[in-house]
C-alpha cells in the first residue's frame, strides 16, 4: 500500500473472525455494511461534486443479494441489471423497476418482455436484433403482446410502455486490464461500434421506429487501474452524441461511461482515488459537448468498486502439505473448506488476494513472527490453486481460520455447485457491530431439488 494512509479494507478481528466461524460455519463471505454504505457515498459526493445532476448506477453483477441491493438504492443509486434473474432479484429488494437498467448482449424476447411489463426504466440496446423485438413490443397493435402479459402475469389489456433507450457504443478503446474483462475495443460482442458506422445506424433505426432512445452508453473494461480507457471512453462516447446533434439534430439526454474503477486486491493495486477519477471522466465527457448547449445527465455504473473491499471470506485450514517440486526446492500446500465453487476469480484470470491469518485455532495471537510462503488450495477436483506463494505465519495449524480481504464483489456472484459444493451463506456485519445473516448455506435438498431420477 504506497503511503501512510491505513488500509481501507474491511477485515475481521481474531475475535469476531472466531465468533462467526462459530456461529455460521466456513467457507463465509462476510460484508460490512458501514463499510459499503460509506464507499457508495464517497463515490456519489466525489460524483455529484463535479457533475450535480448525475446518477449513479450500481452494477448488480457484482453483488446481486438481496440486502446489497436494498442499501445500494436507499444510498441514491439507479440498478444496472443483466438478466431477468438480476432484475427480479432487484424488484425482491424492493427496487422500483423504474430505477432498474437492463443489460445484456442477448436479450430474449421473454427477458425483454418481462423488462417491459415490470416497468424498467431503461433499456441498454445491444444489437440490431434487440432494436427490432423492442419495436415489435413497443408497437404490438394489441398492446401488451402475450408474452408481455405472460411474463409477470398480467391482464391481457394492460398497456406497456417502451422503456428509455440507451444505445451501447462500443468505442474502440483497449483497456489495460485481462482480456476476459475487456469491453471497449472493436472486437467485442458488446454494443455497436463506432469505427464502422454501427452505432450511428443504431441511432437512427431507433429515431425511424420512433422509439424513446435518449442517449449512449460505453463500458470499457473492468479492474481498471489506470484509467486511461475510461476517459477515451467517455470522450468518445461524448463527441459522438455531439456529432449526432450536428448530423442528425438528435439531442443526448444520458451519457453513460459505465463501471470499470479497480480495487486494492493486493497492496500492488493502487486504483486512483474515487474524486480524482470522477474528475477525469467528468472533464473527458464535458470537452466535446461545450458550446453544443447539450447537457446530458452524466452516468456511471461502478460494481466492484462499491462493494468488493467491503467483504472478506473466512476459510477454515485443512490439510497442510510439503512437496518437493525439483532441484531441492518445496511447495506447501494449505488447503482450505473451500476454493473454485465459492471464488473461480483466480482460476478464471490468475487474480491475487491478500490472504490473512484471521485467528489461530489455539486461540493465540494470528499474527506476527516469521511468514513463510504458501500455495492456499482449494478442495475442488483441479488444481484449484487458490492464492499462489502468499506469505502467512510459518506456524500455521490445521483449524486456524484465514480471512481473504476484498471479496465483496464477483465472489458471492460467481459462485457454482461444481464438484456439488453447497454455495456459503454471506453475513452482514451491521453498522452497530451485530450480525445479521443475508444469505444463508445452501442445503443438500436445494442442491437436489432440480434432478429429475427417470427410470433407466
Ligand atoms: C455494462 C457493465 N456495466 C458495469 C459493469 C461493472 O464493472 P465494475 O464492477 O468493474 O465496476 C460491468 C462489468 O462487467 C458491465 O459489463
Amino acid at each position: 500500500m504506497p503511503g501512510s494512509a491505513p488500509d481501507p479494507r474491511f477485515r475481521l478481528s481474531p475475535d469476531l473472525a472466531l465468533a462467526l466461524a462459530e456461529q455460521y460455519g466456513t467457507p463465509l463471505y462476510v460484508l460490512s455494511e458501514a463499510h459499503l454504505r460509506a464507499r457508495i457515498r464517497e463515490y456519489l459526493a466525489a460524483f455529484r461534486a463535479v457533475a450535480p445532476n448525475s446518477r449513479l448506477v450500481f452494477a448488480s453483477k457484482a453483488n446481486s443479494t438481496l440486502a446489497v441491493l436494498k442499501i445500494a438504492h436507499q444510498e441514491g443509486c439507479l440498478i444496472d441489471v443483466a438478466s431477468e434473474g438480476e432484475l427480479r432479484a432487484a424488484l425482491l429488494a424492493g427496487v422500483p423497476a423504474s430505477d432498474c437498467h437492463l443489460h445484456g448482449n442477448y436479450k430474449t424476447m421473454p427477458e425483454l418482455a418481462f423488462a417491459f411489463a415490470a416497468g424498467v426504466g431503461e433499456i441498454v440496446v445491444d444489437s440490431f436484433a434487440e432494436i427490432e423485438a423492442i419495436a415489435e413490443l413497443a408497437t404490438a397493435e394489441t398492446p401488451p403482446s402475450s408474452l408481455v402479459a405472460e411474463a409477470l402475469g398480467l391482464p391481457a389489456e394492460v398497456q406497456v410502455r417502451c422503456p428509455d433507450l440507451v444505445i451501447r457504443v462500443a468505442p474502440g478503446v483497449d483497456p489495460a486490464t485481462h482480456q476476459k474483462i475487456s469491453t471497449g475495443q472493436d472486437d467485442t460482442k458488446f454494443g455497436f461500434n463506432l469505427s464502422d458506422g454501427s452505432a450511428e445506424r443504431a441511432l437512427l433505426r431507433c429515431l425511424e421506429l420512433k422509439l424513446p432512445v435518449i442517449g449512449f452508453h460505453c463500458h470499457v473494461g473492468s479492474q481498471l487501474l489506470d484509467p486511461e480507457a475510461q476517459r477515451a471512453g467517455g470522450e468518445a462516447i461524448a463527441q459522438f452524441a455531439a456529432e449526432m446533434l450536428r448530423r442528425h439534430g438528435f439531442e443526448t439526454r444520458v451519457l453513460n461511461v459505465g463501471g470499470g474503477l479497480g480495487v486494492r486486491y493486493t497492496d500492488a493495486d493502487n486504483p486512483m482515488p474515487i474524486a480524482d477519477y470522477c474528475r477525469l471522466v467528468v472533464e473527458a465527457m464535458r470537452a466535446p459537448l461545450e458550446g453544443t448547449g447539450l447537457d446530458p445527465t452524466l452516468m456511471q455504473e461502478p460494481g466492484r468498486s462499491l462493494v468488493a473491499e467491503a467483504g472478506v471470506t473466512l476459510y477454515r485450514v485443512g490439510v497442510i502439505k510439503t512437496v518437493p517440486t525439483g532441484e531441492g526446492r518445496t511447495r506447501t500446500y494449505a488447503s482450505v473448506d473451500g476454493g473454485l465453487s465459492d471464488n473461480p476469480r483466480p482460476a478464471l484470470y490468475g487474480s491475487r488476494y491478500t490472504v490473512l491469518r484471521a485467528a489461530r485455532a489455539d486461540g493465540g495471537e494470528p499474527v506476527g513472527g516469521p511468514a513463510a510462503k504458501y500455495t492456499v488450495a482449494g478442495r475442488h477436483c483441479e488444481t484449484d490453486k487458490l492464492f499462489v506463494d502468499v506469505d502467512l505465519p510459518a506456524d500455521l495449524a490445521e483449524g486456524d481460520l484465514l480471512q481473504v480481504l476484498c471479496t465483496g464483489a464477483y465472489n458471492s456472484s460467481m459462485a457454482s455447485n461444481y464438484n456439488r459444493f453447497l454455495r456459503p451463506p454471506t453475513v452482514m456485519v451491521r453498522e452497530d457491530g451485530s450480525l445479521a445473516p443475508i444469505q444463508r448455506r445452501e442445503t443438500y435438498d436445494e442442491l437436489f431439488a432440480r434432478e429429475i431420477l427417470p427410470s433407466l
